[in-house]
Formats: C-alpha cells, structure tokens, sequence
C-alpha cells in the first residue's frame, strides 16, 4: 500500500471544517485591517531562500526540500528549485518582480498556504504544514518603517486570536536592532560564552563557535543557568533601535495588547531586524509556538529591489487549529434532505427534485433507484441527514411527496412546489 510520506498527512471531515473556520476568520479579520490576498508560487528559485532566510539558518542548510531541476530544451537553462519553506522570501520577490512600489501607499498582503521544512516530525511539527501569514512593505516615504505598523500588525493579531475565542496565548516580543547592534552583540556573546562553554552541550560548543545568537534556542535543561546569565541583546541596541522599541511598546501599552517581554528570542531567520515577536500556547508542549514573525528592513534591497522596509507574521495553522481543538470538536454540517427514488426511472427525477432543493439554498444528498426504501431510509439515518424525500412513480404523477422527519419518525404529504420551504422552515 502506498501511504502518506513521513511528515505529511490528510486533512478529512469533519477536521477541515474548523480549518475552514479558521481561514475564513482570518480572511474576515485581515479585509477589517485593508489587507488583499497575495498567491505566491510553492518552487521558487533556491537562491531566493539563501538570500533572505539565510545559508547558515537550520531551515537552510537542513531543512530545505531542493533539487537540480536540469533543462529540458536548449531554451531553457537548468536550475536549483526548492519547495518554499515559508512565504515571507516570495511575497518579497513578488514585491520586486511586479514592481508593487508603484502602487499607492503600503503593500498590506496576506496567504494562506502550504510550506515544506524537512524536520522532524512531531506533535505540531509536519513536513508539510500550512502557515496564515500577512506582510506590510513599501517605501519609508509611505511609512512603512513607522513603530505604529508594527503595533498595528500586534493588534491584528490579537484580535484575530481573540475573534476565534482563544485565550490563554502570550505575545512574547523582543527587538534585535540592526546589523551593527547584532555584531557588537555577537561579540559580546562569544567573549561571554568563552569560559563557560566547556561545560554546555555540544550543539552549543558548536554554536559559541559559528553562530553563537543561536545558542539562546538551546532547550538542554543544564544549560539555562548559564544562558540566563549571558548578555541580552536589548542592552546593545543603538539609539534609533531603542527608540524604535518603545515606541512599539507604548502603543501596545495604549491599546491594552498584553506582552512579554523575552530578550533570548532571537528566531531562526537571519532576515530579522529591530521587533520580533512569537505568540506561544501552553496547550501545544514542546512546539509552543501558534505564529512567529518580525521586522526585515533590508530584505527588498538584499534581493535586489527599492529600499522597502517591511513586517509580518506567519501563523502555523496546523498548531492552531490544534489549539482550538481542545476545545471544541468540530461536526460536519448534515444534509437537510436524503432524497429515495424508489424503481426503475426515477434517477432522472431525484436529479430534478435535488436541482429545484439545492437552488432553494438546501444541502440535498441523492440515493439511487436500485436501493430498496429500508436501505435509503437507514443510508439517510446513518449519514445524519434532517429528512428523507420520497420519490416513487406516484409521488411524481401526482406532485405530492413523502417527506420523513428522520429525527421524529413522523411522515406527512407535502405538494413539490411547497416542498422546500417546508424543509427549510422546520
Ligand atoms: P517561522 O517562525 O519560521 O516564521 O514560522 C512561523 C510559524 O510557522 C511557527 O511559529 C509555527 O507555528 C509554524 N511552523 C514552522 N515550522 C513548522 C512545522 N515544521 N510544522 C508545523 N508548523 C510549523 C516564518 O516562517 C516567517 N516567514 C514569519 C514572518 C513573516 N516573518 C515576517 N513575516
């Protein structure tokens, strides 16, 4: 039998009604903040992860699905393709390719969609799993460096989480500054890590060496002691960054958005400038993290494009919906009728009768002419539908219908024309 590959699985009913729940808040929340729908290709240009997300990343040099896509035709060239292992790097290139800075004002943009990490696979973590995300990007001149965007996107977050009734999600925020602060503090850390790092595991003996910011993503119980002790990042901010900052938190503050602060929270992506933040769930255990997201000022330029400083934010939908479903159990919507043509023939006429009910805005299932009025009655049962029609020889000569209430047992004659109110209104 040929399965699922390792890291991947099937979304079935009645699972993916809360996944469409979800969206649709989602969709519904973002229209409320003016952000439009942006669909960005799944393989994209190697290149373009190495560039943005970072050679040296985990996701990078890992994690990444890629191969060497040779030429089929003397036209064309071949070359390195990846599956997207997140949509932050495409929407920027999309930004660039399309030329979005000459469009008015800022880029607000949101995607729902499939991304691919080869890590794994746990509780909360897939190989394919499905993130929510939004961007806002555009020229300083459109504001888009402002602090007041980056407590907007906080806000919307908020709401958004809120909107889906769930409670109990910390914002956990931090800020990494710019390039320079980082170098200092990179600095500060490995002369800091020095005399220590004998004693620490080996992925951070490693880590002091080739990047020791990722030495605060260690999770070695032993280890924390000597990591609450290193120096914190918010004390190397420059001035601009600082103020930056609180200007961030002070809006946060005014709209009475919660947070933490939490200066080891340096994320996996080397594009990250000034605020990052995670929204985390106790409910979700070791991968506690529902969304993840940040400044990245520099990235447009880094790929090659206008000076166009951006923020956003990718929801794990997987863990979300994970999240909700604690809580409540999603039901599949059950059909308002369960049509029974009764002999030879009356197929033709169940697909009439099922065509007039479902423009009448009813949910129809149809069975077939062959099952005998017992089956049709216990299929309909079965698969939880409200009533069952039925549609022999005489019903259809003489207009009027046998309509069963499958929830009461009680059977009454109803003429067709009538038929669909009467569903509908009981
Ligand atoms: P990220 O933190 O790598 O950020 O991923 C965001 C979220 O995606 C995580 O918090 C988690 O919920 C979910 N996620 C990541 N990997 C997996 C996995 N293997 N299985 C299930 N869920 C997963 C980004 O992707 C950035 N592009 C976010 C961003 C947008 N920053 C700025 N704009």
């Amino acid at each position: 039998m040929i399965k699922a590959i390792r890291g991947t699985r099937d979304l079935l009913p009645p699972d993916t009604e809360l996944w469409n729940f979800v969206e649709s808040a989602a969709r519904d929340v973002f229209r409320s903040y003016h952000f439009s729908e942006i669909r960005t290709p799944v393989i994209e240009d190697l290149s373009l992860f190495q560039r943005s997300v970072g050679e040296e990343t985990d996701i990078v040099s890992k994690e990444m699905f890629a191969w060497e896509d040779r030429a089929r035709a003397q036209s064309e060239k071949g070359q390195w393709l990846a599956l997207r292992p997140e949509n932050t790097a495409g929407v920027v290139r999309a930004y660039i390719e399309n030329r979005l800075w000459e469009r008015p004002g800022l880029q607000k943009l949101y995607y729902i969609g499939p991304q691919f990490r080869r890590e794994r696979p746990q509780k909360g973590r897939y190989r394919q799993f499905f993130q929510i995300g939004a961007e806002i990007i555009g020229p300083p001149t459109a504001g888009s460096e402002s602090p007041a965007v980056d407590a907007e996107v906080l806000e919307m977050l908020a709401t958004f989480l809120d909107r889906l009734g769930l409670t109990g999600w910390t914002l956990e925020l931090n800020s990494v500054g710019c390039p320079d602060d980082r170098q200092r503090y990179n600095d500060a850390l490995r002369a800091a890590l020095k005399p220590v790092v004998g004693g620490m595991c080996a992925d951070c003996r490693r880590r002091a060496e080739t990047n020791p910011l990722r030495v605060l993503d260690c999770k070695v119980p032993e280890d924390q002691p000597i990591i609450e002790q290193l120096p914190k990042i918010l004390d190397y901010l420059d001035e601009p960054c600082r103020q930056h900052f609180a200007a961030v938190r002070a809006i946060l503050d005014a709209v009475s958005i919660p947070y933490t602060i939490n200066p080891r929270m340096v994320r996996g992506l080397d594009y990250y400038r000034r605020t990052t933040y995670e929204f985390t769930h106790g409910a979700l255990g070791a991968q506690n993290a529902i969304l993840g997201g940040g400044r990245y000022d520099g990235l447009s330029e880094a790929l090659g494009g206008p000076k166009a400083p951006g923020i956003g934010f990718a929801i794990g939908e997987d863990r979300l919906v994970l999240t909700l479903s604690e809580h409540q159990r999603p039901k599949l919507t059950a059909a308002d009728a369960y049509i029974a043509p009764l002999g030879e023939g009356m197929n033709q006429e169940a697909a009439r009768l099922g065509r007039e009910l479902r423009q009448a805005g009813l949910v129809v299932d149809l069975g077939d002419e062959s099952f005998r009025l017992k089956k049709s009655l216990e299929l309909a049962s079965k698969t939880g539908a409200r009533f069952a029609v039925i549609l022999g020889e005489n019903e259809a000569k003489s207009g009027m219908l046998a309509l069963k209430n499958l929830g009461t047992g009680e059977q009454v004659s109803v003429p067709r024309a009538e038929l669909a109110k009467v569903i509908a209104g009981s």
